[in-house]
């Protein structure tokens, strides 16, 4: 009888040990982040697409072809991202900032643009034209998320003007628009754009942010509910797409940086608060690291003309000694050099969550 009942209590025992184990698995899947940045990333960690390609430590999404013809092309982080929690279902919570310009060789030919795109596979690529290199012909994506820098009004797809963000679901008619005009800036003014992209997977908001200034605005210039787990699926790809128009506008992408993460897990025990990390979000989204990169053209936000250049410099080798800015604790963004490419090893983080046990 007593042998029984240690026996018994040894098997359950090893029982609860199980059950640990299973909810530290369900905590450690349900954590999976990615965080990424242009100074981590290899020609290995990117899958080109179209006439996608790199060009001097920057990867530009279309070619400079003679004016007639159209093309498209998409860089996509070669590995899918997890935007589904296992479990929970709910949305990813993740942060986008990226640098870009988009200069026109011919300002008689103008037209196409790019989109940050959330893509469910890494080997579509759509047309090109107005159509950003997204959809097909049908009108129709494979089930995508975009925000797109749009530099030609396409009355089909009721475009506001040549200069606006937009954002796509599965089509290129935009729900959410917005006016670039409205906050002085040029798409197509070959000036360096900085974009910042947020979503709270738990509150559902959309935000995004332009400026020329590499400081996010205070207020985002579109900021918008999604239930964004409507559009994705468990997996998906990140990155960018462009297109030409008959026009030879380059779309170049000259920094990226990205991080998700979901809330801590609630399936397993109220084992105190914050089991896993916060999300990385700040640390990535250092604004300053960025122009460690190639000096952008135009910093200034009132667009001053020619003589920035040597303005930006000064304020640049300030505030980012030897490379690394630091913001807040923790917080430090190392630039490697001018060509991104090629040097540092991906790392991807995913946070075991011991604190659980
Ligand atoms: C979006 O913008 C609003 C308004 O500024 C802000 O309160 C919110 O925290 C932002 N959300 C994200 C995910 O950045
Ligand atoms: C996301 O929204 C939730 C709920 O509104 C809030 O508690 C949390 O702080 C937000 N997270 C971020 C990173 O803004
Ligand atoms: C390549 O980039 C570096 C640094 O950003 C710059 O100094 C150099 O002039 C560029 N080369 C070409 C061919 O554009
Ligand atoms: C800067 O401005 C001065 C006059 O204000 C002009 O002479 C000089 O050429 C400008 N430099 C550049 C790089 O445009």
């Amino acid at each position: 009888m007593l042998s029984l009942s240690s026996h018994f209590s040894r098997v359950s025992t090893f029982l609860l040990y199980l059950l640990l184990c299973f909810f530290n698995n369900l905590v450690i899947i349900s954590a999976e982040t990615a965080e990424f940045d242009f100074g981590t990333l290899t020609l290995s960690s990117m899958k080109l697409l179209g006439d996608a390609h790199l060009n001097n430590g920057s990867v530009r999404l279309t070619r400079d072809l003679a004016v007639p013809n159209s093309g498209a092309g998409r860089v996509l982080y070669s590995k899918p991202i997890r935007f589904l929690q296992t479990g929970t279902r709910s949305p990813a919570s993740f942060s986008t900032f990226f640098s870009f310009s988009v200069t026109n060789l011919n300002p008689s030919s103008i037209g196409g643009g790019l989109a940050f795109v959330i893509s469910p596979d890494d080997e579509t690529l759509g047309n090109a034209g107005g159509f950003l290199g997204l959809v097909g012909d049908n009108g129709v994506g494979l089930g995508f998320v975009a925000v797109e820098f749009d530099t030609l009004m396409d009355v089909e797809f009721t475009d506001i003007n040549g200069n606006h963000v937009g954002l796509d679901l599965n089509s290129m008619v935009s729900p959410q628009v917005g006016d670039l005009g409205a906050v002085d800036i040029d798409l197509k003014s070959g000036n360096l754009v900085n974009a910042w992209i947020e979503y709270n997977g738990s509150s559902r908001v959309f935000n995004i942010s332009v400026s020329y200034s590499n400081l996010k605005p205070k207020v985002p210039f579109l900021s918008f509910p999604l239930d964004l787990d409507q559009y994705i699926n468990d997996f998906m790809y990140v990155g960018f797409s462009g297109s030409t128009q008959g026009s030879t506008e380059i779309h170049s992408i000259e920094w990226w940086s990205f991080s998700s993460s979901f809330e801590s897990s609630n399936s397993g025990s109220d084992s105190g608060p914050a089991s896993v990390p916060p999300p990385p979000t700040t640390s990535l989204m250092n604004p300053t690291a960025n122009s460690v990169k190639s000096p952008p053209p135009s910093l200034a936000p009132t667009g001053s003309d020619s003589n920035t250049s040597a303005q930006q410099k000064s304020t640049k080798s300030s505030s980012c000694h030897n490379q690394l800015c630091k913001q807040g604790p923790g917080a430090v963004a190392g630039v490697v050099t001018a060509s991104a490419f090629g040097l540092a090893i991906f790392a991807e983080h995913s946070y075991n969550g011991v604190e659980i046990v």
